[in-house]
C-alpha cells in the first residue's frame, strides 16, 4: 500500500499511448491498483488512469459518489449528474461507445492539472466495458457525470487530456477565478430578457 506520485501535465507519459493490460489477474495488477486506490483517496478525486501514476497500461479506476463536489457542480449548471451511484471501479482494457448523437457540456478538472477546470462537450449516453479486477466482464450503459468520468479517464489512456477537448479556452483557468464568475445555467436563463 502507497501513494504513488501523480504525473503533472507537461510530462511526456500523459501523452502516451497506453498498452494493452495482459493478464488481467496478475498479483503485479493487483498491487498496483491497491497503490492506485490509496493515491486516489489521498488526492480526493473521482477517478484515476495508470499513466497518471507513471505506468503506460490500459486501467482506470473510478467512483461515482452521489454527493461529490463535481457532482454538485452538474446539478449547479442543471445538467444531468444521474442518480446511481457508481461503487469504486476497475476497468481494463475499456472500450466506450457513443449511444446517439447528444452532448452536453461541462467542467472538467484532473488531478494531473491541479486546480484548474474547463469546459469539455462529451456524449451524454455511452455505453462501456471491460475487464474488472477478478477477470469479470463489465458491460455497463451511463449517463451523465457518470458517463463523462469513463470518457475522462478513458482518454488518459490515449495520450488525451481535457484541454485538448476544450472547444472554447476561456472557459478554461484556475478554479477560484473560474468560481468568481460561475453563474449556474437556470439563472443565466433567468437573466436573459
Ligand atoms: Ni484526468
Amino acid at each position: 500500500m502507497a501513494i504513488l506520485k501523480i504525473a503533472r501535465m507537461g510530462h511526456p507519459i500523459l501523452g502516451m499511448k497506453s498498452v494493452p493490460v495482459e493478464d488481467p489477474g496478475a498479483p503485479e495488477i493487483r498491487y498496483f491498483v491497491d497503490d492506485m486506490i490509496d493515491t486516489l483517496d489521498d488526492a480526493g478525486g473521482v477517478g484515476l488512469a495508470a499513466p497518471q501514476v507513471h505506468l503506460p497500461i490500459r486501467l482506470v479506476i473510478f467512483k461515482v459518489p452521489d454527493a461529490s463536489a463535481a457532482a454538485e457542480r452538474y446539478r449547479a449548471a442543471g445538467l444531468e449528474v444521474g442518480t446511481e451511484e457508481i461503487p469504486l471501479t476497475v476497468l481494463m482494457n475499456p472500450v466506450i461507445v457513443a449511444i446517439g448523437n447528444e452532448t452536453h457540456a461541462a467542467y472538467e478538472g484532473c488531478l494531473s492539472i491541479p486546480d484548474m477546470s474547463g469546459e469539455v462537450h462529451r456524449p451524454v449516453h455511452i455505453r462501456y466495458s471491460g475487464i474488472g479486477l477478478d477477470g469479470e466482464t463489465i458491460a455497463r450503459e451511463a449517463t451523465g457525470f457518470h458517463a463523462r468520468v469513463v470518457q475522462h479517464e478513458c482518454d488518459h489512456l490515449d495520450g488525451i487530456l481535457y484541454p485538448q477537448r476544450i472547444s472554447d479556452m476561456r472557459t478554461f483557468g484556475y478554479n477560484d477565478e473560474l468560481r468568481k464568475s460561475f453563474v449556474p445555467k437556470e439563472e443565466a436563463e433567468e437573466d436573459t430578457p
